[in-house]
């Protein structure tokens, strides 16, 4: 494999191919500034280091393509009739026109074009997947995605081109969540988006996006995404709501939920390179059991100034009500000679709802992650 362009990605393919030693060579990199060549090629174990990509191509099968989004389809294009097949790093190229005939100069010289969406293959993501297409809470309603960075290059950076870029903060990223809401909901029938610059002066188009896809099933798809948060802790997460409950992808935790108001909640924790598993230790909860991974050491916060501190049942990954709080209220109200009401979920109810659980709602427990 050929390596063209030895930028920020250099250590993200690193850590990939270093997994991948025993079934790929890389037999050059290029970048037009030698020095980053250079260092790809010493840190991939590559014989040469270019700046012209086009004197790989002769002792390449393929090649993988990290640059600027404007080169992308130049680069395709000569390496497809070459005959080589591309890994093409995301977006595909600047225009529909480009993709078309990236697509069909792939299919004409019968070698594969693959766009680099590794969401796809993260192991909570694709649990996830796995879950929506089981229907183990029923049929999706809405499937969410909130990605809150902060991302701001510096002056004169083509990311901050829309021309470069092909335009702003859901083209350059939500293209992944883009990517994932079909992945998981199938066919499209309109969409919309809005953005904004307001905060991220530095981008020419929006730097805080949000895009709302109908789906040929009527489920909706949305992605709300931010180059501009300023925060201590940012969100990435994905909240798929279905009839019997929501399943919840927590990737800052690197956690998957599932919980529904009548019998709490299931969670699994992702394993590198694998499908998460629950942990074996087990607890109840609202008169279900649920799986639990081991407790993390975590400090606490430093609250801001004037910020209130979080409830504990609005903690996440916590039940909405701790059983250490239920034995303290039924010992106050022993005390007080009052009878003690019985917690909701032990009279069929959900914290927010009331009433008994649907037929056919599928417990916590029974998920098979
Ligand atoms: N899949 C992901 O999660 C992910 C994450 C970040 C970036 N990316 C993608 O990776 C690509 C590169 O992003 P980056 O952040 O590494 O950008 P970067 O600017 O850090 O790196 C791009 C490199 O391309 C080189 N380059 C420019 N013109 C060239 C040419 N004609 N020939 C050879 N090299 C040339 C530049 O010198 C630079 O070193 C983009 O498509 C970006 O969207 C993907």
């Amino acid at each position: 494999m050929a390596v063209i362009g030895c930028g920020d990605m250099e250590d993200a393919h690193q850590q990939v191919f270093a997994g991948l030693g025993d079934r790929i060579t890389v037999i050059g990199t290029a970048d037009v500034v030698l020095a980053r060549a250079e260092h790809a090629a010493q840190a991939l174990g590559a014989p040469r280091a270019v700046t012209d990509y086009t004197e790989l191509l002769d002792d390449a099968d393929a090649c993988l393509i990290v640059t600027p989004h404007d080169l992308h389809y130049e680069m395709g294009m000569r390496c497809l009739r070459a005959g080589k097949h591309v890994l093409m790093e995301k977006p595909m190229a600047v225009s529909e026109e480009q993709c078309l005939d990236l697509i069909h100069a792939a299919s004409t010289a019968e070698r594969q074009l693959m766009t680099a969406y590794p969401m796809r293959f993260h192991p909570l993501v694709a649990h996830l997947r796995e879950l929506v297409a089981a229907e183990a809470y029923g049929e999706v309603i809405q499937v969410s995605v909130y990605t809150e960075q902060h991302t701001e290059h510096p002056e004169g950076h083509w990311i901050r081109s829309a021309a470069r870029l092909g335009g702003g903060q859901l083209f350059s990223h939500g293209c992944h969540y883009v990517d994932l809401l079909l992945w998981m909901l199938g066919e499209p029938v309109r969409g919309t988006h809005t953005g904004t610059r307001r905060g991220t002066p530095w981008m020419e188009w929006e730097g805080t996006s949000n895009a709302v896809i109908e789906f040929a099933s009527g489920a909706l798809g949305y992605h709300f995404g931010t180059w501009g948060a300023r925060a201590t802790r940012h969100g990435y997460a994905i909240h798929v709501h279905c009839e019997k409950g929501m399943l919840e992808a927590d990737l800052t935790r690197g956690l998957l939920y599932a919980h529904h108001p009548w019998a709490g909640e299931a969670r699994a924790a992702a394993s590198p390179g694998g499908s998460p598993r629950p942990r074996a230790r087990r607890g109840t909860h609202g008169g279900a059991r649920r799986l639990q991974t081991p407790r993390r050491r975590t400090r606490p916060l430093r609250r801001l100034p004037g910020q209130r501190r979080q409830p504990a049942h609005r903690r996440p990954g916590q039940p909405a009500r701790a059983p250490r709080d239920l034995a303290a209220l039924r010992g106050r109200a022993a005390r007080r000679g009052r009878r003690p009401a019985r917690p909701r979920a032990e009279r069929g109810m959900g914290p927010t709802g009331s009433g008994r659980p649907p037929a056919g709602v599928a417990q916590p427990a029974q998920i098979r992650w």
